[in-house]
């Protein structure tokens, strides 16, 4: 806080300690209205604080020095009161200078609900975690070992922007084992996670307008990336009963000449819908008659699949260079941590990644692509026991989630969580709360039955919530008998 140019009217006296005290409050409560009420005050320098007897006023100072209209959101302030100043403390406080940018957009609710949590884990209460969106279980043990390697063979410095050679290469190897598609090291770009991936590519096409074709329910970050590009984000709503999956008609209904990508998960966080080729073939047709349209593909869930094999977009050779893919380690080898995730493009669109990569992080750890190596190339059976034990909990936790009075839950094809709509219980009430919608029943399954789970406003279905099965069965049986519990006393 700096005195201001007013400091000579300031008169110390015993109070001083104390309104310095209250200040630091006021100072917080200004920042908060600094983002609920006027956006633009980010833009603003200062505020000229005054204290006068019991009463507080406030007015603001532009960078330019100009005075601008009192800040009206506290009720407490008026003009600065005129004449005589004696008796009156002055302060100019710098206000924190923070990017309009930071207005367009929400942090992950999904983060946001594992915090919760774990804050409640640290009263000592036992919250089971089913908010989680990363597999419960431990790395494999030769992709350890590789990390181990890489650091002995002192693989310590900075790696090229799009990674390692060998990694690029591996994960055209992989591309061909699995998918059966051809890609060469300059159409891959490696990254801090597939999350990276995503804003690498969504930033290297989306200018301001731009709309972006987003089938509902979709992960929390697709929107948010948009809006950070200034994009439009289009949703295209899908249901339980569809499957949580779009028809060609809705997708062509949802092409405006402004539409310049569409996104979309297969397997898919979070209904776990999975598209099967005839159903990426009916989009094919559409996209055929719209050459502008890229696609992002993310198939980060590709290995827990319930249902048969993956399929994806880009096995339509016509349209192989319009696709994106997006993929990475995280889920399919439970490596969350290590921070692996790779695009698969056309050469143009990895060059437009890795210069914009090349300014934010550079290439990821080098150890981690080292590892990711022994991944890719490696012995996939460590995974598909994954995907087995996944298939196990998927059975019981649908069991148990459609026992459920009121839940409409669909079963899901890949991933590992439950999307069941529970709209039926809203309007429902339990003592002093009502249940309004998503969020109000996720706060109150945390609280009554400690269990965390994600509202679906999130993923842009808000008549859903997100159960994640990546927890032990034990933990899911307990889990869903303490929200089966809960649930009943709402009335
Ligand atoms: C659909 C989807 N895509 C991408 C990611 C990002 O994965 P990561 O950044 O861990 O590689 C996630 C993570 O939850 C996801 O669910």
């Amino acid at each position: 806080m700096q005195e201001s140019r007013f400091s000579a009217n300031i008169k110390t006296d015993s109070k001083t300690a104390a309104w310095c005290k209250r200040l630091h409050w006021i100072y917080l409560l200004l920042l908060a209205g600094n983002n609920n009420c006027q956006p633009q005050m980010h833009r603003l320098h200062f505020y000229n604080l005054c204290i006068c007897g019991n009463k507080i006023f406030s007015e603001k100072q532009a960078a330019n020095n100009q005075k601008i209209k009192t800040y009206s959101c506290l009720d407490s302030f008026t003009e600065l009161p005129p004449g005589n100043k004696t008796n009156c403390f002055l302060f100019n406080i710098p206000i924190m200078q923070l990017s309009s940018l930071l207005n367009r957009f929400n942090e992950p609710e999904t983060l946001k609900m594992a915090k919760l949590g774990r804050e409640l884990r640290a009263q000592g209460i036992d919250v089971i975690d089913l908010s989680l969106g990363e597999p419960d279980f431990d790395t494999p043990q030769h992709i350890k070992d590789a990390a181990i390697q890489a650091i002995n063979d002192n693989w310590s410095h900075y790696t090229p922007v799009p990674g390692f050679l060998d990694l690029r290469e591996a994960v055209c190897f992989k591309l061909k084992r699995d998918n059966n598609l051809d890609y060469q090291p300059e159409n891959i770009v490696t990254s801090t996670g597939a999350k990276q991936s995503l804003a690498n590519a969504i930033l290297a096409l989306v200018d301001e307008g731009d709309e972006v074709i987003i089938p509902t329910p979709y992960w929390v970050t697709y929107s948010e990336l948009v809006k950070i590009a200034r994009g439009k984000v289009v949703e295209v709503r899908s249901s339980v009963e569809s499957g949580f999956k779009i028809t060609a008609a809705q997708l062509e209904a949802a092409i405006t000449p402004q539409t310049k990508v569409f996104l979309f998960s297969s397997p898919c966080n979070p209904s776990g819908a999975v598209y099967s080729q005839s159903e990426l073939a009916a989009l094919a047709d559409v996209f055929r008659k719209y050459p502008n349209i890229t696609i992002l593909s993310d198939e980060i869930y590709e290995y827990i699949n319930f249902v048969g094999k993956h399929e994806s977009l880009a096995s339509f050779a016509d349209l192989k260079d319009r696709v994106v893919i997006i993929n990475g380690l995280s889920k399919g080898f439970a490596m969350t941590g290590w921070r692996l995730g790779y695009i698969a493009a056309s050469a143009p669109i990895a060059k437009a990644c890795e210069k914009l990569q090349g300014q934010f992080t550079s290439g990821t750890c080098s150890i981690t692509q080292k590892a990711a190596v022994a991944a890719l190339k490696g012995d996939l059976r460590p995974s598909q026991a994954m995907t087995e034990e996944f298939a196990r909990r998927r059975e019981k936790t649908l069991a148990l989630a459609r026992a459920i009075p009121g839940f409409t839950c669909n079963a899901p094809e890949g991933a590992f969580y439950v999307f069941p709509d529970v709209s039926s219980y809203y309007g429902k009430k339990y003592g002093d709360t009502t249940i309004q919608n998503a969020a109000d029943l996720s706060m109150f399954l945390l609280n009554e039955a400690h269990v965390s789970s994600v509202m679906g406003d999130a993923f842009g279905e808000p008549q859903c919530i997100r159960f994640s099965f990546a927890n032990s069965m034990g933990n899911i049986e307990k889990a869903w008998a303490r929200i089966g519990a809960a649930l009943a006393k709402l009335k």
